[in-house]
């Protein structure tokens, strides 16, 4: 397990505000350049981990990297024994370069590529899920030891994000038929997966995956796959701040109370972990009055965009509202529309919407920025991408290494600061 330093997390004290700390970061590295950047409250992490197994106990949680593979978040999450979910050899070495066991993680795409097979043969990372004949074959020729996950359709009604349109095998014959040809094979069938979608509302789906994954476990005993012994209920658990996982936690604990211990139950949550724990700090470089449909319009040209961090705006999957770091003069509002910092014209993360009075030269605060921002951010008309600061205040952290020093052996005990 890799070390983090006082160079990594800086520490704060239990006093200072979210905008105390900004503001530090602003006067330390930004007054001239100007960039945008993230601030990482470390214990929002760690209290969410908490939360998580105080409430599914059975559960054992595999972060999602896709979300946000910051180095220092997969360190704290590895330092908690959290396992992670991998799609690509760049972020399964992402994890195993901080000490990551192979047997805790999950190689959780359906579809993949023969050298990335074969890379994750090389590590040793034998769980991996499939939804297809063909991916079968192909594990069959390049890793027939490892562990197969038989990924099923399961999507919950309402999802901002239906995974199921490019993933899942039919949880009827077609899993059957699937359950039968790693059998032929003499594959290791370790068990079945599913996801419900992210940003979904229906919290029942779980149990219908539940359900249905319950059902082909038996078949695949059935037909004398001996081995199978996982269920793997994937992610879309919400990460903001007005959700809590109490509705989903007991849903969940009902649909798995009478799973036989011998099963293993893992789950693949991103935006859980992530959401409220980044929080981005952000320039109006240039502000501009128009008449827009006849209406008067504030235009904000701020130093960061659709590009390196609001793509969900642009899908209009998000809106968040910034909070300036100061005070506005009043509480009146006026319509505006705020921009990107790149010459194309989608590059729009708020449009006509009502806003106080900002000003150029003017920070905002935008909350809620932890689940793929950084992760889908590119550095398109030479706009970088923006530098995250992870924090933590002081008591936090002595209870975070009280915490890590017990769940691990003597010999690990290692998460200590330089
Ligand atoms: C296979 C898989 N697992 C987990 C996740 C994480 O989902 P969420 O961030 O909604 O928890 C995703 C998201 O795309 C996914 O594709």
């Amino acid at each position: 397990m890799s070390h983090l330093s006082f160079d990594e997390v800086k520490l704060f004290e239990d006093t200072d505000t979210d905008a105390d700390i900004i503001r530090s970061f602003i006067n330390m590295e930004y007054k001239m350049t100007e960039e945008p950047f993230f601030i990482l409250d470390v214990a929002d992490v760690i209290r969410k981990h908490w939360d998580w197994i105080a409430k599914m106990p059975r559960v054992i949680p595999h972060y999602a990297v896709k979300c946000n593979p910051d180095p220092v978040l997969i360190k704290i999450l590895a330092a908690m024994n959290v396992g992670f979910d991998c799609a690509s050899v760049a972020e399964i070495q992402a994890v195993m370069e901080h000490g990551v066991p192979a047997d805790q993680i999950i190689f959780a795409n359906p579809t993949k590529w023969c050298a990335h097979i074969k890379f994750a043969k090389k590590m040793n990372v034998q769980k991996m899920t499939v939804d297809s004949e063909m991916e079968i074959l192909k594990i069959s020729n390049y890793f027939p030891e490892a562990k197969i996950v038989i990924r099923i359709r399961c999507d919950a009604e309402k999802s901002l994000i239906p995974l199921g349109v490019k993933f899942g095998c039919d949880p009827g014959d077609e899993a059957v038929q699937l359950i039968h040809l790693t059998k032929r094979l003499g594959l290791k069938l370790w068990g079945f997966s599913f996801h419900v979608g992210s940003l979904s509302d229906e919290l029942n789906a779980y149990s219908r995956g539940i359900t249905m994954c319950k059902r082909l476990i038996d078949v695949a005993k059935s037909i004398g796959c001996d081995e199978v012994q996982l269920i793997d209920i994937g992610g879309g658990f919400s990460g903001d701040s007005r959700h809590s996982i109490d509705k989903v936690a007991s849903i969940i604990n009902d649909a798995i109370q009478n799973i036989d211990p011998s099963i293993t139950i893992i789950s693949e949550p991103g935006r859980y972990y992530t959401t409220t724990a980044f929080t981005l700090a952000s320039l109006i470089h240039t502000k501009k009055i128009i008449l827009k449909d006849e209406k008067m319009t504030r235009m904000y040209y701020m130093t960061c965009g659709v590009y390196n961090c609001f793509l969900e705006e642009l899908l209009k999957i998000q809106t968040r509202l910034p909070i300036p770091l100061s005070k506005p003069e009043s509480d009146e509002k006026f319509l505006s529309c705020v921009w990107g910092p790149t010459c194309d014209s989608i590059d729009c993360i708020l449009e006509d919407i009502l806003l106080p009075e900002f000003h150029a030269g003017e920070w905002l605060i935008w909350r809620d920025m932890g689940a793929y921002t950084t992760s889908l951010g590119c550095p398109f008309n030479g706009f970088s991408l923006s530098k995250v600061h992870p924090f933590v205040r002081k008591s936090y952290w002595e209870q975070f290494l009280a915490y890590t020093n017990k769940i691990r052996k003597p010999k690990e005990s290692i998460l200590n600061m330089k």
